[in-house]
């Protein structure tokens, strides 16, 4: 009879990233290489994160997938991708060292189960957090990578070594793109760029960090939820159709964001919110700019985007400068940038811009927000015509950590029979 072993099982969090500078097109659909680099900020776990437990055994009879309780096809080609990724980076790393006997084999199946604690598919990037979490539980499973990030401590990740080799972190980012381009930013904390890369297998499309998550204390996100609906056109048919059409797209992939992404880097560097805010806008724009030239025309901005665009800028204006910087991906929810002393200020205004209909007590969700009462001429000048209910709620977070790995055996989400452990 076999000897009864405890299953190998490894649990991950991993967090959703916010692109200042977008990534939107791809110039390898297979590999996911994108036709420009990109820069975003990774926010904290404690408000938005994917968790996934990855297990082996020899018992298992064949690989499965569950995605918040529910059972889903493992089959994804981009799944197999990453799956079959990490297995060569784990070959490599074992390099037929005497360590061998006692590694996973990389020939059991696998058991995966993941969750969300945020909304999937409301344009929240939960396929970024995801495919990060998978990427990084599986490397952790067979010894493809060590520790992702060690827990409440600062990472600085992504750096190359002195020979140029990307990172332990950089590595897997490359894994992780393979599963959703974005996803290879929330490999790392704080500002991370990807780097488009020249190769054309795709070695050098990585991930690389331009600050740890520590570097600008002040920095604070506020996601204000506009529609928890499932986006219209998925990023991958809707960036193909821009590329295919779009001329306003290959100049920006060309001329605009190699430039940009300079300046960007510069702002974040130098903690220059005016100079950061004023480009995350503008390159938040451009992006549906992109959207509006593609042919047929692609819509993810709705009323209420556009109605936060003009208060943003009606807020900016009272004040004299950029307070508040938005952003929106495929999908008509704003994430605004500000710093942590505008934050109740800009909070109390989106209060009464869009009066909540419901769950007024549950609002505002996330870090604690203060608060402040605005004065006459600010109220008569930004608030103009209140729509109440535009605004489902506002969660505040702030930038944070790539994936953890998470210590706690109570918190796997897969038993020690390999079976999920809550029921849906
Ligand atoms: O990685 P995808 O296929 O989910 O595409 C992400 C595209 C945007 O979110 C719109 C921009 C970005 O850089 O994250």
């Amino acid at each position: 009879m076999a000897e009864e072993r405890p299953l190998a099982r490894v649990t991950c969090t991993a967090p959703v990233n916010i692109a200042v500078i977008k990534y939107w097109g791809k110039r390898d659909n297979d590999l996911i290489l994108p036709i420009n680099s990109s820069l975003s900020v990774t926010l904290h776990q404690d408000q938005l994160k994917t968790t996934t437990t990855a297990a082996a055994s020899r018992d298992f009879a064949e690989d499965r997938l569950w995605l918040n309780g529910e059972e889903a096809d493992v089959g994804h080609p981009r799944l197999q991708a990453c799956l079959r990724e990490v297995r060569r980076l784990a070959r490599k790393r074992r390099g037929g060292s005497a360590e061998d006997a006692a590694a996973l084999s990389l020939s059991y199946k696998i058991h995966i189960a993941t969750e969300n604690n945020f909304p999937t598919a409301a344009g929240l990037a939960s396929s970024a957090a995801g495919y990060a979490c998978l990427v990084s539980a599986l490397a952790r499973l067979y010894g493809a990578a060590g520790e992702p990030s060690e827990q409440g401590q600062p990472s600085e990740q992504g750096q190359p070594s002195e020979q140029g080799q990307p990172s332990e972190q950089g590595q897997l980012s490359e894994v992780a793109r393979r599963g959703s381009g974005s996803a290879c930013r929330s490999m790392m904390g704080g500002f991370v760029q990807w780097q488009r890369g020249e190769r054309p297998d795709g070695r050098d499309s990585i991930a690389r960090q331009v600050a740890p998550e520590t570097h600008w204390p002040e920095l604070r996100v506020l996601i204000l939820v506009v529609s928890g609906e499932k986006k219209q056109v998925g990023s991958t048919a809707g960036m193909q159709t821009s590329v295919d059409t779009s001329p306003l797209l290959k100049h920006r992939a060309e001329v605009v964001v190699p430039e940009r992404l300079a300046l960007m880097t510069r702002h974040i560097r130098e903690r220059d919110f005016e100079g950061f805010g004023k480009l995350t806008m503008q390159d938040s724009n451009q992006f549906h700019a992109t959207c509006l030239d593609t042919f047929p025309p692609i819509f993810y901005l709705n009323d209420i985007s556009r109605q936060i665009i003009a208060l943003a800028h009606r807020f900016n204006a009272h004040h004299g400068h950029t307070k508040v910087a938005y952003t929106f991906d495929a999908g008509p929810n704003a994430v605004i940038f500000t710093l942590a002393d505008s934050v109740a200020e800009f909070v109390e205004v989106v209060r009464r811009s869009f009066p909540p209909a419901i769950n007024g007590d549950r609002f505002v969700r996330g870090l604690p927000v203060g608060s402040a009462s605005l004065p006459g001429e600010l109220l008569a000048a930004v608030v103009t015509e209140p729509v109440p209910g535009g605004i489902q709620y506002i969660l505040h977070t702030k930038p944070g950590p790539g994936p953890q790995l998470v210590d706690d055996p109570s918190q796997h989400l897969l038993g020690a029979d390999g079976l999920p452990r809550r029921s849906p």
